[in-house]
This record gives C-alpha cells, structure tokens and sequence, in this order.
C-alpha cells in the first residue's frame, strides 16, 4: 500500500537537456507571458461570458443555471483572487520543478504515484476536453463569419449532435429532425471545429518554436479586438442596464463565476512548457503571475462594459461581444471583433494542443502510460505520437460535441487540478523545508489552504451533472491505472 504513495525524488525531475531525447529550451520570460495570454483569452470570454451573465435553460425551460446579470464584473474579481491564489502555488513547484508534466509532475513529487496519476488523468480533461469547447466556439463564431461575408454553410455541417440536442432554442433542436439522416440518426457535426484542430497539431508537428512565434501574432491580434471592443463599448453603455445589478443574488455571480471560470484557465498551462524555458527558476513565476494579472484586468473591463451595452438577458448565445455590439448598431466593429474572436480561440488551442502531449510525454516517461507515448522527434524534439493523438481524438470529439457541458466538465477538472497543487505546496514544505525554492509563496500556510478552500467554492458553483461526470472519469481513470501503470511504473520497478 504505501508503494501507491511513492514520491519521485525532486532531483530526478530535472531533465538532461544535453540528451537528444529531450525537448529543447527556446522560450523567455515574454514567451511565456504571450504563451499564458495565448492559452488564457479565448472562449471564456467570447462566449461562456454570454452564458455566465445571462444563465442557462434546458431544452425543457428547466434551469440549469442561473445568471450572474451585471454582477458578473464580481464573478470575475472572486475568480481572478481564487486564480491568483493557486497560481502562486504552480509558481513555487513550477520553479522549483520545471519540468514538462505541470501538475502531474508536482505531485509525483510531493503526494506520490497514485495522485499523480490521478491528476496526470484529471489534466485530460483540462486540456484535450477544454479544448473541443474552444473548438466547437471557434466554429460557431467562424460560422457567424462567413455568414457575415454571405457564405451560409448548411447548418447540418456546423452544429454538433449535443448541441441541438441539449439547445432550448427551438430552431437548433429542431434540427434533430430537420437534418438529413443515415441508418436512423441526424448528420449534425461541426466541421469547422474539426478542421481548426487537425490545423493546428499539423503545425504544432512542425516543431515549438515556430508555435511560438505563431503565437505572438495570435496574442496581439486578440488584445486589439478585446480593445477595439471595450472603445466602441464604453460610448454605448446604457446605465439603466445596470438595474437589476444583481438579479439572481449571490447565486448567480457564483454560479456565473463556476462557468466563466473556464475564462481563467490557461495561466496554469505555460508550466508544461518549462523543459522548454531558458532559466525557469525566474521565467516561470513571471510569466504564470504577470499573464494572470494583466487578464483579470481585462476581464473586468470587458465584463462591465457588456453587461452596460445591452440587457443581459440577451446575453445567452454563441457570440455575446459581437452581438453586443451588432444590437448596439456596430455591425461591422462586431465583425471584426468576430474576427478577432476567432484567431484567439485559435491561440488557446495552440497552447493546449502544446501542453497536452506533454503531459503524455512525461507519463509515459515514468512508465504510467506505454513507451510509444514518450517518443520524441530526433530533429524537431516534439512529442510526436502523443500530438497527433490528441489531435485527432479532440478533432472527432469537436465534430460532434456541445460547448456548456464541455466548459463545466473542464472547469471541475482543473480546478480539482489546482486544489491538490495548493495542498502539494503544504506538503512539500513539510517533507523537503530545505529544498531550495527559486520562488516561495508568501505566507503559505495562509494563501496555500485559501488558494484550496477558494476553488473548491468555484466547484461547488457548478451544476449536478458535472459532478456525476467528473466521478465516473476519475473511476475510469482508477481502472487503467491499476490495470497499467500499477505494473509498469519506472520508480515502482526498482
Ligand atoms: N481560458 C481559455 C479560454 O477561455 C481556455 O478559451
């Protein structure tokens, strides 16, 4: 039994970057922040916003969750303090071990094999499962592009089998029926969202550094549309929008705060990144700190000011800052910011398509998942099994997959991720106090536990169902470990 709890001595998780199996470092302190506001700004804030204001009904007028209404500008101050707390914490281990397993890494090294593995799976559905809700958004607002150019793609290749099911919008469910249908079933898939995904493993093969660059530009387009967004707004804003401030209470803002969290997620991201990092005892805290700051920021700008532009309640579709802006007579200020909705959205994919495989990677390394899964490329140093299969395996589920329940399952994921990286800090001060730590959270048996206590309120914010959900993955999860890497793991066969 306490073979389950075997910790990976730290001084293993240092890599020999010299070995031409390992990857290469390229990236600095402003890599990373780009890389955290790639993975950070997407589909949070173009589109589960919409949901978190305005709340959400099933296809039978059920309640599924209630809205946060203008309050939402403190849905995301509460969701900016829980981050800034756990991020201070994947600051400390990231430092402290920069290596490509992020979280998973962590706890192999502080609560052992057995949570390891546990988070290592739980991180799936942080990055390969939040990314078909980016996907499955981008392809929504990309539709909504082309059809602002006059190209209407048939609604059958656009929406997803969930979606329609799952849409109280009468004319979405009813595609169930309206569609053409082969051996009995609906053809509703999304090929947007698949294409955008396959795109984008296929540049991720060709190597980091060139992702890298790709996301710079990324990065700076979606700063100039969240801009040009909070301009145009600002002179729009009507303050009687603001009454009721707070229509649904302290339920709504912390059941808006459960699903817009997904907006947060990402800054954790750039720490799988760290084998690639030149100096990581310095460059990850700035880049996981800095990026998360400069975000919240503009989160609550753009809260505000959407919520003052048009009534809330208008809030509920795919598109809400190109909607606002569209009902506010800027239709062509909203294409654009359409426009830059999408190449964020691709961004954020970029960054999760990077860290996933890398979570694998590193899995594989220690023996918990097959060794085919840890090949890397002699010449590009990429992870190339793991990025194709994350690839094609997001790609299929976009085709077919609804964003809402995506978002929610994702959102207990991580932040069930960040509440064992707090209490992992706890522990590896008391285990290792003399460990040197090129970072340490102040006050950690203050902000560690707070850090723990805050995403477990965000969590309890979230509907039933994704309770249920996230217990039967965590099952499955148990299952392949016993039935794997129960018997394969490296630090167990010595
Ligand atoms: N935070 C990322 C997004 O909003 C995952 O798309």
């Amino acid at each position: 039994m306490p073979q389950l709890f075997a910790r990976k001595p730290i001084a293993e998780l240092q890599p020999d970057s010299a070995s031409p199996h390992s990857l290469r470092r390229v990236l600095g302190a402003g890599d990373l922040i780009m890389l955290a506001i790639g993975a950070v700004i997407g589909a949070g804030i173009f589109g589960a916003i919409g949901t978190a204001a305005a709340g959400q009904t099933g296809p039978g007028g059920e309640v599924i969750r209630y809205g946060a209404g203008p309050a939402l500008v403190f849905s995301f101050i509460l969701l900016g303090a829980a981050c800034a707390l756990a991020a201070l914490c994947y600051a400390e281990l990231a430092a402290m071990i920069p290596q490509a397993g992020s979280a998973y890494a962590y706890s192999y090294a502080t609560l052992g094999e057995l949570v390891a593995w546990i988070i290592g799976w739980d991180l799936i559905l942080e990055y390969a499962v939040g990314n078909v809700a980016v996907a499955i958004s981008w392809g929504d607002y990309v539709t909504t592009l082309m059809r602002g150019a006059g190209i209407n793609l048939p609604a059958f290749l656009t929406t997803g089998y969930r979606t329609a099911l799952l849409s109280s919008d009468p004319a979405i469910h009813g595609l169930l029926e309206t569609v053409p249908h082969v051996a009995g079933l609906p053809i509703l898939i999304n090929l947007p969202a698949f294409g955008i995904v396959m795109l984008i493993t296929w540049l991720l093969l060709r190597g980091a550094r060139e992702s890298s660059t790709a996301n710079n530009i990324m990065v700076m387009i979606k700063l100039l549309a969240l801009g040009l967004f909070i301009v145009v707004g600002l002179q729009n804003i009507h303050p009687e929008n603001y009454r009721p401030f707070a229509p649904n209470g302290f339920t709504g803002i912390h059941q808006g705060a459960a699903i817009v969290f997904f907006a947060y997620i990402g800054f954790d991201a750039i720490s799988t990144a760290a084998e690639e990092t030149r100096d990581p005892q310095r460059n990850l805290p700035l880049g996981i700190l800095g990026g998360l700051a400069i975000c919240t920021v503009i989160y609550v700008i753009v809260g505000a000011v959407l919520t003052g532009m048009v009534p809330y309640q208008q809030l509920a579709v795919a598109d809400p800052l190109a909607r606002a802006l569209e009902l506010a007579g800027y239709a062509r200020v909203g294409w654009i910011v359409a426009l830059g909705a999408a190449v964020s959205m691709s961004a954020v994919l970029l960054v999760f398509q990077y860290g996933q495989p890398r979570i694998f990677f590193s899995m594989a390394r220690d023996g918990l998942l097959p060794q085919w899964a840890a090949r890397v490329d002699p010449k590009t140093r990429v992870p190339w099994t793991t990025t194709l299969i994350t690839g094609v395996a997001v790609a299929c589920a976009g085709l077919i997959g609804d964003a809402a329940e995506t978002y929610d399952l994702t959102n207990i994921g991580t932040l069930f991720a960040f509440v064992l990286v707090c209490i992992g800090v706890l522990v590896l001060r008391v285990k290792e106090p003399d460990r040197p730590r090129p970072f340490k959270v102040p006050f950690p048996w203050v902000i560690a536990p707070l850090g723990a206590a805050a995403c477990v309120f965000v969590m309890w914010g979230l509907p039933r169902q994704a309770w249920e959900r996230f217990g039967i993955w965590l099952v499955v999860g148990a299952v392949l470990y016993i039935a794997y890497g129960y018997r394969h793991s490296r630090l167990r066969m010595r």
